[in-house]
This record gives C-alpha cells, structure tokens and sequence, in this order.
C-alpha cells in the first residue's frame, strides 16, 4: 500500500503542473493517462503477449496522431515514433533526454548502472565497458566463445532428433557470459546465478507494485540476490588480480578492477561495476539468445537464404582442419550471415522500443514532453514503414548489402552515440553459432510458427526442431 500511496502522492504534482502548463502556449500531447499507476500498462503487456502490440500502437497513432501521451509501468509517457523520433531519441544531449529507465528498471539493475548515470559519470562508465567490447578486446575471446559452442552442440544437440531452440540457446548464451564476463566454471554456482537471473529478469517489464507474490517483488528480491553474488566474485577475483592468478584481460570483471584513475585506485566503484555487469548479463543474454532463435526459424521457413547462408559457412568449414578454431578473419567473411541476421533483427527486434527520460521540458513535433516524463519509442515504427523499407514483410538481406541505409531507420542495436555497446560481442557470438549449427545440422520445425511478447518474442513451445546430422563436406 506504501508504494501505492506513494505514487499518488508523487502524482499530485504532476497533475499540478500539467494544470499550470496548459495556460502557457505549449500543449502537451493528446491522450490520456489512464488510471494512476496502472495506466495502460496492462493493454500493452497484454497486446504484447498476444503479438498484437503494433497494432496496439499502430491504432493509437490512428486515435490521436504522431505524438500522444499515455501512462506506462507507474510514469505519465510520451510515445513517439518515425526516424525523426529515433534520430531525437538517439542524438540527444543527455541534459535533455536520459536513458533512465521505468521505475522497475532501475530499481531492478541499480541505480549505478549505464542507463541512469548522465554526463561524466555516464562517460566513465561506457568507456571502461568499452574497453572490453571494442572488436580489438573481443578477438582475443574468439576461441573461447568457438569452445563454448562446439560443447554445448556436444552436450544438447548431437544424438538427439528433437531439440527446444530458445531454452538451449538461452543456456549457451548465459553460459557464453559466465566464461567471458567472470570466468564463472559451469557447476552449483552457475546454476544458483542462473535461476536468480531468471527471476530478476522477470520482472523487468512490470507494473512497479512491491506486494508479496507480485513478479516485481520477486524480482527485487532475485536481483538483491545477484548483486550480492557479484559482489562476492569481484572480491574473490580482486585477490586473484593481487596474487598474478589472474591476468586484467581475463574477464570483464578483471578488465573492470585493473582500470586505474591517476591516483592508482579503481576507476570504478564496487556498486557500478556490480550494476553494470548486470546491465551487460541483461543485454548479452535474451538479446543474442532470442536473435539465433529467430535465426533457426527464418532458416527453416525460407530455403533460398538458407543456400546461400550454407554456401558461405561451408567455404569457411572447407578452409580448416578438422577441430581447427574459427579466427577474427573467418568471421569477416560471413557477410551474407550478418545480413541475414540483421534482417531478422529488423523483421523481428528482439527489443521492441524502450524508455528514456525527460531531463527538461522538451518540445517535439509541435507538443512539449514536460520534465521527468518517459519518452517510449518501438522500433517496429521504422522497420515496418514501406516508405524506408519497400515492402517491408518481405525477407531480404540485400537490404543491408548497401550501407546507404537512410541513417536511424534500422534500430535494432539502437543508434547515435549510444549505439549498443554489445554490438560486435552479439555479432561475433551470433556467427560462430550459425557456423557450426549450419554445417553440422539440418532441421525442421515442429510446432506452429507463431510467436509472443514477453517483452522479448518467444516462438510457441520454444521453437522446437526436429535434427538431423550433416555429414560435414
Ligand atoms: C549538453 O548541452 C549543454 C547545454 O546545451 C552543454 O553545456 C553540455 O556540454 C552538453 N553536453 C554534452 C555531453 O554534449
Ligand atoms: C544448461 O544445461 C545444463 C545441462 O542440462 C544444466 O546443468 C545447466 O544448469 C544449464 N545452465 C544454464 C546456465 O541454464
Ligand atoms: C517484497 O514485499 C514485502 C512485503 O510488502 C516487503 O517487505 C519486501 O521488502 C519486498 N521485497 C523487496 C525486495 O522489496
Ligand atoms: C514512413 O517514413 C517516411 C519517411 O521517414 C515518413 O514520411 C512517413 O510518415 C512514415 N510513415 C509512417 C506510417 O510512419
């Protein structure tokens, strides 16, 4: 009842304001907010999980045009969409727009983390994760995401005639993150982080209630649960960093306890670099794990791709020996791959649109956005408009054969200066994954081909295949 109570209160003031706003010439868009708290939270958790959440969309912009405001996860928001509202979005100044988070959000990955930090703070941050997912870090881990694929095909995929994509992918993906984030051995520990990390997720995308048994109270409580694991991991490897048993390239976590500022201490506190290894697991697991998901779909669904696709990955497979590792160079050459999975990612984004925060009173397209509202934009708003992309339903990787792309169109990995900063590790995990499943496997779906929003797109059943070995060359 405290959170509820707290939340009218925190509305008030706003209310007031939006009173005096309307004498001044500045309108704010139209819309409404809904009930307090709730808003219309629920129609789009519900339209999502039906996969009707562009719709959803698409029948506001119809109701009230380009710009309207509405109330989501607990804040008054203001939705926009189009290039222009992605350029706005993604090149502001972040004394006018924040990646702040909703309530759940931030309360979830910590106050710390990348998307609430502005200016310096902001800075500092990003490039000390920089400096471990900048492609000339990430080509010394090459081998050992390879490694990491070729055991988990080892352990789930060979023998079998019937595998359940997303749940596998979702354990390589986190496993891929264990031993590259922290150096974390498979075993009881990795176990333990991953359910807390499951249930934490859960709650990412929820209406920030803190009563018992609600998916945000078990969230708060998961991720107290993997901030106090981490704490104890970065401690662990802080001694291991001062007895030489580790090296600072090691992990990210070595690479966040070796940066130095001129004094010689840690560039980062313990909090940041708890919250944002955490921010790192939340956008390196779902994200990669959802994208070769689809990948395997649009494999089975569409046999012209999946020929030109194979093709490459055998030429690769063609140039080594037997067990060799895939190198840097092998992955410059899948281009046709990358652009396969760009084009699932515009068809199918793993995130559907996202939240900053208003810094100030901003005005864009003609309405003021007031101070401290969210801004929510989707991606499908441009990936889906024939106007960019000529017909937009249609699968064509030769979309991205040209890199003249119209600049904030495709937003998959967000775009600007904040462009995601997992894009090469997303990249470089994607590609070694579509090698060996490509060459070593052939497959067909067995369920329906339909899939839902929670907020991440989920195939019915997981995408289950049926298998089949490929004897290789
Ligand atoms: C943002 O804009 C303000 C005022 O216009 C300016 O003082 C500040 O330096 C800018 N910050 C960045 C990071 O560009
Ligand atoms: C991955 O699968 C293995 C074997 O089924 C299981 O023991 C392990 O807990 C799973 N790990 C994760 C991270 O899901
Ligand atoms: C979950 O809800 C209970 C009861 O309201 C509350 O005491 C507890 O602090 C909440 N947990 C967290 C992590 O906020
Ligand atoms: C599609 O994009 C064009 C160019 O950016 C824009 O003028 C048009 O309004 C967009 N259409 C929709 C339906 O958003």
């Amino acid at each position: 009842m405290n959170t509820l109570f707290a939340v009218f209160l925190f509305l008030i003031p706003i209310f007031l304001l939006h009173t005096r706003r309307k004498k001044s010439s500045e309108r704010l868009p139209p819309g409404s907010l809904g009930l307090p708290l709730i808003g219309q939270s629920l129609g789009l958790l519900r339209a999502m999980r039906a996969n009707t959440a562009e719709k959803w969309l698409e029948q506001r912009i119809k109701k009230y045009g380009p710009v309207s405001k509405l109330s989501l996860f607990g804040k008054p928001t203001v939705f926009i969409h189009g290039q222009a509202a992605n350029k706005f979005v993604f090149t502001a100044n972040g004394s006018t727009i924040s990646s702040k988070q909703t309530e759940s959000i931030r309360r979830i990955l910590g106050e710390r983390s990348l998307f609430e930090l502005s200016a310096e703070d902001h800075k500092r941050v990003r490039s000390a994760l920089m400096l471990f997912l900048k492609p000339e870090s990430l080509k010394q881990y090459v081998e050992k995401m390879d490694e990491e694929i070729r055991n988990h095909l080892e352990m789930h995929w060979h023998g079998k005639q019937q595998v359940t994509v997303l749940p596998l992918m979702k354990n390589l993906t986190f496993n891929i993150i264990c031993s590259l984030l922290f150096g974390l051995e498979r075993g009881t520990r990795r176990d333990e982080f991953v359910e807390c990390f499951q249930t934490m997720m859960e709650g990412m995308w929820s209406v920030p209630v803190n009563l018992p048994f609600t998916r945000y109270n078990s969230s708060l409580k998961a991720s107290k649960r993997v901030q106090n694991m981490l704490k104890e991991l970065i401690r662990e490897k802080r001694v291991q960093l001062e007895q030489r048993k580790a090296s600072p390239q090691q992990d990210l976590v070595t690479c966040f306890l070796s940066i130095r500022n001129d004094e010689g201490k840690e560039e980062l506190t313990e909090l940041e670099m708890v919250h944002n290894v955490m921010v790192v697991m939340v956008a390196g697991h779902d994200t990669s794990s959802i994208l070769i998901t689809f990948l395997l779909r649009l494999l089975a669904n569409e046999p012209a791709v999946y020929a030109h696709l194979l093709q490459e990955q055998e030429e690769i497979a063609r140039s080594k020996s037997a067990g060799e590792f895939l190198t840097w160079e092998d992955l410059a050459k899948m281009k046709y791959t990358w652009r396969v999975a760009q084009e699932t990612l515009r068809v199918t984004p793993p995130i559907f649109g996202s939240f900053r925060t208003a810094m100030k009173d901003i005005e864009f397209g003609g309405y003021l956005i007031p101070k401290g509202w969210q801004i929510f934009w989707a991606a499908h708003m441009t990936h889906m408009n024939d106007s960019i992309f000529p017909e937009p339903s249609k699968f064509d990787p030769s979309r991205f054969e040209k890199q003249v792309l119209p600049p904030y169109c495709f937003v998959g990995f967000g775009g600007g200066p904040r462009i995601c900063p997992g894009y090469e590790f997303a990249r470089i995990e994607t590609l070694i994954a579509m090698h060996h499943m490509v060459t070593r496997f052939t497959w067909k779906l067995t369920a329906d081909d339909q899939f839902s929003r929670d907020p991440m797109p989920v195939p019915t059943q997981g995408l289950p295949l049926e298998i089949m070995p490929r004897t290789r060359l």
